[in-house]
Formats: structure tokens, sequence, C-alpha cells
């Protein structure tokens, strides 16, 4: 077998045999077959697909190519949550313990963000102490123990893809549906849970700009799930506006210490009670009511115990920013929209985010939003508080904000999107 045959399959339309598709992510991750020629195959896939067989073969290597965690020593059935990434998503972070609070174990292996969409492990390394990097066993302890643990995957768990995906990173061959689908249900199939719910984002914030790429990816990835005997199910979201109040890290973090205190707003509470009424279904935990959890204080004290299990302070003062800059509604009337992906860019370049993986973040940087989209406005009130601990940024962040919200006159009539869009199961 050679790269180059391969290659030239897919560059012609052809279809990957299984042997091809085993050979070419093994040589790949042992180094024998080169960057330049995997950008190529990816660029192929990109532009001329995959069908269910190939999708599912290229999965299950890239599952093989690392080792798989096994959660079958512990008491309680596992259940898991992945977002395909939006602007504000700080979900994860009341979900994980408020799903523990009513029963199920939720072993969540969180990402970094990059680009304009925010990572979880970005958010929670902003409390004083936290730490992302657990060993397994680690990790095992912290899920026995408190019911939840959210932390970075470990370098064993589905190779393959670190390699993969850092190369489509730069290579322009993220957006390819089939290896969105693999990347995304390697690594879950891998770690071992064994329900899952996939909340898919559909919007300008989202990768998934349109509801029919949404439910294509939706449908592969529960197809996915289902033949690895892992019970999934998605619900396609709206990433049109920011969740909740607030994008950036000790700022989202903020916001959801507020839910699991039986607050916040209401899209942030909305879309934390379906996730978690999805994941205690998959998950086959009966009688649960995760809107008790959250109001009685039981899901607050599962976030503290699995925060200080994990080095953290859940005492701690967040950081704040040092600098920040005022945008104020430019007339009165009704905002009816407030994009996405425009104040996930602005919050990116106001430190947030970074450009490159290696870049720091800045933990108090980001953007409050004093108004969501069918709010009332009135001309020079406060709309977006811009944090950063680096003024020179503000310029850079304001560009991005240039056509990115409307204010229309009072008697402008307005329809809001729906949290939840679809269920794919
Ligand atoms: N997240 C992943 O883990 N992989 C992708 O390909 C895209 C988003």
């Amino acid at each position: 077998m050679d790269a180059i045959s391969v290659i030239r399959t897919k560059r012609d339309r052809g279809e990957l045999s299984d042997e091809q598709i085993d050979w070419v992510i093994d040589a790949y991750t042992r180094g024998e077959v080169a960057d330049e020629q995997m950008s190529a195959l990816a660029m192929a896939i990109l532009l001329n697909g995959m069908n269910r067989r190939e999708i599912a073969r290229w999965t299950a290597a890239m599952i093989a190519s690392g080792e798989r965690m096994d959660f079958s020593s512990l008491s309680r059935p596992t259940a898991d949550k992945h977002s395909t990434g939006g602007v504000g998503d700080k979900i994860t972070l009341p979900l994980a313990p408020l799903v523990a609070a009513c029963g199920a174990a939720v072993p969540q292996l969180s990402g970094r963000g990059l680009g304009h969409t925010g990572g979880t492990l970005d958010k929670l390394e902003s409390i004083p102490g936290w730490r992302a990097l657990l060993s397994n066993e680690e990790m095992l302890h912290v899920l026995d123990t408190t019911g939840a643990v959210i932390c970075a995957a470990g370098d064993g768990l589905a190779p393959a893809d670190k390699k993969l995906y850092a190369l489509r990173d730069v290579t322009g061959t993220v957006e390819a549906i089939p290896l969105i689908a693999s990347s995304i249900m390697s690594k879950k199939i891998a770690e071992g849970t064994g329900s899952l719910v996939l909340d898919v984002k559909v919007g300008s914030g989202a990768f998934m700009k349109t509801i029919e790429d949404a439910r294509e990816l939706a449908s592969t990835m529960v197809g996915l799930g289902t033949d690895h005997g892992v019970k999934t199910v998605a619900l396609l979201t709206d990433m049109s506006t920011p969740l909740g109040l607030t994008a950036g890290n000790a700022l989202e973090v903020r916001e959801s210490v507020e839910v699991l205190a039986g607050g916040g707003p209401a899209d942030v509470v909305e879309l934390t009670i379906a996730l978690a009424r999805e994941m205690l279904d998959a998950a086959g935990v009966k009688d649960a009511d995760p809107a008790k959890a959250l109001a009685d204080g039981s899901a607050m004290d599962v976030w503290r115990r699995m925060i200080a299990a994990q080095g953290g302070d859940p005492d701690a003062t967040l950081p704040t920013s040092k600098e920040q800059h005022v945008v104020k509604a430019p007339s009165s009337g009704v905002l009816t929209r407030l994009d996405a992906y425009g104040i996930g860019v602005a919050a990116w370049r106001l430190g947030a985010g970074r450009a490159r993986k290696e870049d720091p973040v800045q933990a108090a940087a980001g953007i409050e939003m004093h108004a969501k989209p069918g709010d009332t406005v009135t001309a020079g009130q406060p709309l977006l508080t811009l944090h950063t601990d680096t003024p020179e940024r503000f310029e850079y962040a304001l560009q991005s904000l240039e056509g990115a919200y409307d204010v229309a006159t009072p008697d402008t009539p307005f329809t809001a999107s729906p949290v939840v869009l679809e269920r794919i199961a």
C-alpha cells in the first residue's frame, strides 16, 4: 500500500477500501505517511466526501490508533455531552454537576478554544488552582468520588485524530462533515461513555451555518455512536446569537455559577435542563428532576466538590479585567439581532481566545451583553461591555462588532428563535 494510490482513489471520486483506510490512518499515526500527503487526502475527502461505510471505517481506525478507557468499575451509568462549539457556550459547566447530582456519572473530556469559539478548559482555568490535566487514575478517582469530571483528553486517546485535527486546522480542511463526525466520535467512543448527547450548533457562530448541514452532521454522528454501542442522541440548537449574557472565560464561569445557584439567563437554563434530561434518559436514570437539582442546591454541591477535587478553590474571587469599554445602544427600540459570530470574534480579539494553539488566553477578557434579541433598549444605554487587560485590543475588537447588532423601531415585530431546533435519535 502507498499514500499516493490512496490519495488518487479519493481524488478521482472513488471509494476507499477498508484496507486503504486502516493502512493510511495507521501509517499517518506512525509518521510513515507525511503531513503533505495526509493534507492532500483530507482535501480530496472535503471535496468528494465519504459514504457511510468509509466514515465508519475511518472512525474505527482512529479509535484503534490509541487506548480505550473503561468506566465499567463505576456504580453509576455514564453519560457525556459534546457541543460542536459556539459563542457563550458555557453549558458544560453547570450541566456536568447537574447530571451527576441526578444520578449519572459524567466523564467530560473537553477542549480549548480555537478561533472565535470558546473552550471549556480555558474557562475553568480562570478558577485559581484548577487543573485540566489529570492522569487516567486521577480522572477515574474524581469521577468516582464526585460524580463528574471535566478534564483534557490524555495523549493516548485517538492520537490519529490529534495529529489530523492539527493538520486540518492549518490546511483549510476542518469543514468536512465526514472528518468532523469521525474526529468527534472517535474521541467519544474511545473515552468509553455509555451514552452521549450531542449539541449540534446551527447559525452564524457555529461550524454548521445551515440546518441541512447540521442535520447531516448530527445523523452521521448518531449513526456512528449507535453502531459502536453508545446510546447517542443529538439536539440541533440555535447559535445565531450568543448563549446567555457573557462570552469569555471568567465571565462565563461567573454566569455558570449563577445558573447553579438557581438563577442565570433563561436560554442557558433552558438548554442546560434540556440536555440534562436527554443525558439522564440516555443513561437510563429514571425519575430525576434536573430543574429541582438546580433549585435545591444539589447541583451546586457537586460543582464545589468537583472543582475542589481538581485543585480549584470554588470560593476564590475570579479575575476581573484591567480595562473596560462600553458600547452604547445607537437608538431606542428593539434589539432585533446580536450576531454570534461578531461577538465571538470580538471576544477572541480582546484576548479570550487564541490565534495559535500555543498562545495564552486572558482569563478576564470577553464581552458582557446587557440585552438579548427581543429586548427593548434606550438610546445611549450600555449594550455591551468589552473587557481586556490590553486596551490596545479595543479598536480591533470594535471592528468586528460593526454590523453585528441591529436596533429597530419599537413597533418592529420580533420572533425569537427557539433554543432547541430539532432532535435526532
Ligand atoms: N471538534 C472536533 O473535535 N473535531 C472536529 O473536526 C471539529 C470540531
